[in-house]
Parts: structure tokens; C-alpha cells; sequence
């Protein structure tokens, strides 16, 4: 559907040039003659922009400025006004009013003040249409608890900051949505925010993806590259597991704070960049620094702010209310916790903090046939069946580890007993025979794993 566009003149002959004009330009134009027309007009769809003459005959055009910008308050509204009527025009711009033009004047000129309306209003909307987005993807720090409530603030506080912030914690208690909110409620919120693990790639991958490299820095550079800091321009880059970044690497990341600029690997011009670095780690840097695996300057430079994020079980009733949280959005409102579910939920120390919490009703979703959950699987692993995937699931597919760390030999054994008990309706006969045990010893690994079925 073309765009519509509302012009609004009592020179008729002069309403038929701009028609012809805005159709060949590929809107579809429409006319009114006076203010009732306009007002008629106005019960159709919002146009893409308006043209109004500001004397309608005996009217004044300003009613219909007015009652445009009442009705659609984004909506460009270019005034044409006769030669020497000024000031009527800049009343008009006071009411809302996008642009004036003077009559009489050249379709050249028209064409320009149109198009820059439009790609205003155009803009506007793609705005507006961001955050919405990310309002909707707007991640949220469930929690009523005092330390959640100040957490809550701190990120309050430091969000408009430009400083460099150190996000601490243990695994697993949100340390990553902080720094997510934190972009969020920054004024760098529509640029990227850029989250690069430093525990994850080596170190000459890290420093190619942080840094870009250029054609012919390594046997595999086909191209140049640019890297995350080039590439999150404007934006955040969150340094996940900074305690575990190589002591080179530390190095360059030094002065890239320092001196706001990066040389690509292999390169030699240095460009500079515009980023906020958020860092966060769940080891002690203290200590790191220490015993001389972390640098101390670099250190200082990112311990500017601090932030920490609270063991769950610091939480007071939080994790109620986050198990609630988390199966209102992953059980589609369908599914409700039993009494007893809820009283293991908050009686439980949650090791793995908010992870394993989320990971565990996951599974209980999962796992649960009927509207009420009765049970979550907490204290070691939980077997997920070949070929099901969960987010807890482990790349053999077959288990996952209760608290997000690598599984001991326990959890596999528990998890796996589990699992064929599952598979074979509790049929401790058959269990056994696949598990090979014999049955006296199935039932004593049953007692020690509290193996329990899930009804
Ligand atoms: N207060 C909270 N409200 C809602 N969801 C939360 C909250 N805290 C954490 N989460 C969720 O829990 C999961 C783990 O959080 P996140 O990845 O931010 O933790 P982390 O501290 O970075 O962990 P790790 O150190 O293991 O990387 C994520 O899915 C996150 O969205
Ligand atoms: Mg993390």
C-alpha cells in the first residue's frame, strides 16, 4: 500500500500540482478544500505526512495544524503560507508543526522539504520500533530480597556512568543480566552490547576476536577482520571470566583503556574506539593479582565501580519467587508448584545459585505430566534422555550436572541409575539386569542416591 499523504488547501488547482507531484514520488495523495474536509480526512488512517495551507478561505489552516497534532502527535505537518504571513507560519511551528514553506515556490524546493520530513518520520518509527523490541526482550532482575533490592539500585546508579565497572559473583547469580542491564539502562542502550567469554578462546583467538586482525596476520587470515571492540562501536563489550584472560592479552587490554585505542593483530595503525567495558568475574582478583596472575594495573583500571551479585541463598525468599519466575515463562502459565515443591525450593541451599534453579525447573517442567510439579530433582544430577535436549543437558546428551560444574562420578552413577530405573517404569528386576547389578545392590544405590520415581 502506498503512503498516504494529506493536503489540505482551498486553491484547488493548486491541490491537483501537489497530487500529481506526491503520486509520481510514489504516495498516494489525498485533498480537502476546508476545514470540515480536513476533519473528515482525519477519520482515515494517518498519513505519512500533511501539507496545510494556513488560510482556508475564511478559515484559519491552524485549527486543522491543531487537531493533526492532537490526533497523530508524531505526524510532519509542512504549513504553506503566502508570501508575507511569517509569523502564522511560526505560530504553526510553535503548535507542532514540522516545517513551513512560503508560497509561491519551487517543486524543486517542495521536493526537499518533503523528503526530509519523511525520512524524519521514517527514522522516528525505526526508533520507536527498537524499543519496543527492546522493551519486549527487556531482561528483567526478579527479586524482592534486601540485597536483590540493592543490587537493583546499584545498577540504578552506575548505568549512566562511563566508567568501567567489575561485576563479582559466584557462578550462576546473574552476573551477566547485570551487565546486560546495565547497557540497557545506559545512554549506550541502541548500540551493540558485545559479550566475549575470555576463558573460552585461546589466546591468540581472543586477541583477534577483541582486537581484528589483518589479511596475512596468521596463515588463516584471508581478510581483514574487525574486531569485538571495533564492532561494538558506540556500544558496551562485557568481558565474561576476565580472571581467566592470558597475562599478554591483559596487556593489551591495558592500554586499549588507557589509551581508547586498538591495533589490529598483524597491523600497525592503531584507530580508536568508543566503547564502555564491563568486566565480571567469579574468581578472587585479589588473590589473582596476588600470586601474579593477574596484572595489578589492569586491575585498578577496572575495579573503577564494583558490583556484586548475591549467593541465592543470601536471598531471603527469592527463590520462590524466581522457581515461580522462571515456570511462568518456560511452562506457558499452565503449570503451578505443590506445596511441598515450594518448601524444598526454599528449604534448599542452591549452590548453583539462579542456573541451577532455572535448570532444575526446566527439567521439573519437563518431567512433570500433570499441572502440578511435586517434586524437583536438586541435589545431584538429572538424567535427560538420549536425543531430549535440556539446557542443563551435557554434550553426551545423556546427563547434566545438578549445579552447572562438571559432574562427578556420583552424579553420573545417580543420574544413570535414574535414567534406566525411568526408562523401565521403576521395574527394579530390569533395571538391575541393564544396570549389571544384582538386585540387593540396586536397592542400596536407590537408598544412598535417594532415588525416588517422579509421578
Ligand atoms: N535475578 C534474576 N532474575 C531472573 N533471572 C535471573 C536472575 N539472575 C540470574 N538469572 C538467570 O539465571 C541464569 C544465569 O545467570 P547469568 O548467566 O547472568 O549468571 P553468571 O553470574 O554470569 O554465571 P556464570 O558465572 O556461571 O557465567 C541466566 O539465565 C539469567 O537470565
Ligand atoms: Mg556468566
Amino acid at each position: 500500500m502506498k503512503p498516504p499523504v494529506l493536503i489540505v488547501d482551498d486553491e484547488v488547482s493548486l491541490c491537483g500540482l501537489l497530487e500529481v507531484f506526491f503520486e509520481k514520488k510514489g504516495y498516494a495523495p489525498f485533498s480537502a478544500h476546508d476545514v470540515r474536509g480536513a476533519l473528515a480526512r482525519m477519520e482515515g488512517p494517518e498519513p505519512l505526512m500533511a501539507m496545510v495551507d494556513l488560510s482556508l478561505g475564511g478559515e484559519s489552516g491552524l485549527t486543522v495544524v491543531k487537531s493533526l497534532m492532537e490526533k497523530w502527535p508524531r505526524l510532519p505537518v509542512v504549513v504553506m503560507t503566502a508570501y508575507g504571513t511569517v509569523e502564522k507560519a511560526v505560530e504553526a511551528v510553535k503548535l507542532g508543526a514540522y516545517d513551513f514553506i512560503s508560497k509561491p515556490f519551487e517543486m524543486v524546493f517542495l521536493g526537499k522539504v518533503v523528503e526530509k520530513a519523511v525520512a524524519t518520520r521514517v527514522l522516528e518509527d525505526e526508533n520507536r520500533e527498537l524499543k519496543e523490541i527492546i522493551r519486549r526482550q527487556g531482561v528483567e532482575l526478579v527479586g524482592q530480597s534486601e540485597p536483590v533490592r540493592h543490587l537493583r539500585e546499584r545498577i540504578e546508579a552506575i548505568a549512566s556512568s562511563e566508567s568501567t565497572v567489575l561485576i563479582t559473583g559466584e557462578s550462576g547469580t546473574g552476573k551477566e543480566l547485570v551487565a546486560k542491564l546495565i547497557h540497557q539502562k545506559s545512554l549506550r542502550a541502541h548500540k551493540p552490547f558485545v559479550v566475549v567469554n575470555c576463558s573460552a578462546l585461546s589466546e591468540n583467538l581472543l586477541e583477534s576476536e577483541l582486537f581484528g586482525h589483518e589479511k596475512g596476520a596468521y596463515t588463516s587470515a584471508h581478510a581483514d577482520k574487525d574486531g569485538l571492540f571495533a564492532v561494538a562501536h558506540g556500544g558496551t563489550v562485557f568481558l565474561d571470566e576476565i580472571g581467566e584472560m592470558p597475562l599478554r592479552t591483559q596487556v593489551k587490554l591495558l592500554r586499549v583503556i588507557q589509551e581508547r585505542e586498538i591495533t589490529k593483530v598483524g597491523g600497525t595503525a592503531s584507530e580508536s574506539i568508543n566503547v564502555r567495558i564491563l568486566a565480571a568475574t567469579n574468581v578472587n582478583l585479589e588473590d589473582a593479582v596476588g600470586q601474579g596472575r593477574f596484572r595489578e594495573d589492569l586491575y585498578y583500571r577496572l575495579n573503577v565501580l564494583r558490583i556484586y551479585t548475591p549467593a541465592l541463598h543470601e536471598r531471603g525468599d527469592d527463590p520462590a519467587l524466581l522457581a515461580t519466575h522462571f515456570l511462568g515463562r518456560k511452562g506457558h502459565g499452565r503449570k503451578r508448584f505443590s506445596p511441598g515443591a515450594l518448601a524444598q525450593i526454599r528449604e534448599y541451599a542452591w549452590p548453583g545459585n539462579v542456573r541451577q534453579l532455572e535448570n532444575a525447573v526446566e527439567r521439573a517442567i519437563a518431567f512433570s505430566t500433570g499441572e502440578v510439579i511435586e517434586y524437583l530433582e536438586l541435589d545431584a544430577a538429572t538424567p535427560v534422555a538420549p536425543g531430549e535436549t535440556s539446557s542443563g543437558a551435557s554434550e553426551n546428551g545423556v546427563m547434566a550436572s545438578a549445579n552447572g560444574l562438571d559432574p562427578t562420578l556420583n552424579d553420573i552413577e545417580r543420574a544413570y541409575i535414574f535414567w534406566v530405573l525411568s526408562q523401565h517404569h521403576w521395574h527394579k528386576p530390569t533395571a538391575a539386569k541393564i544396570l549389571g547389578l544384582d538386585i540387593s545392590t540396586l536397592y542400596r544405590k536407590i537408598e544412598k542416591y535417594g532415588l525416588k520415581a517422579q509421578t
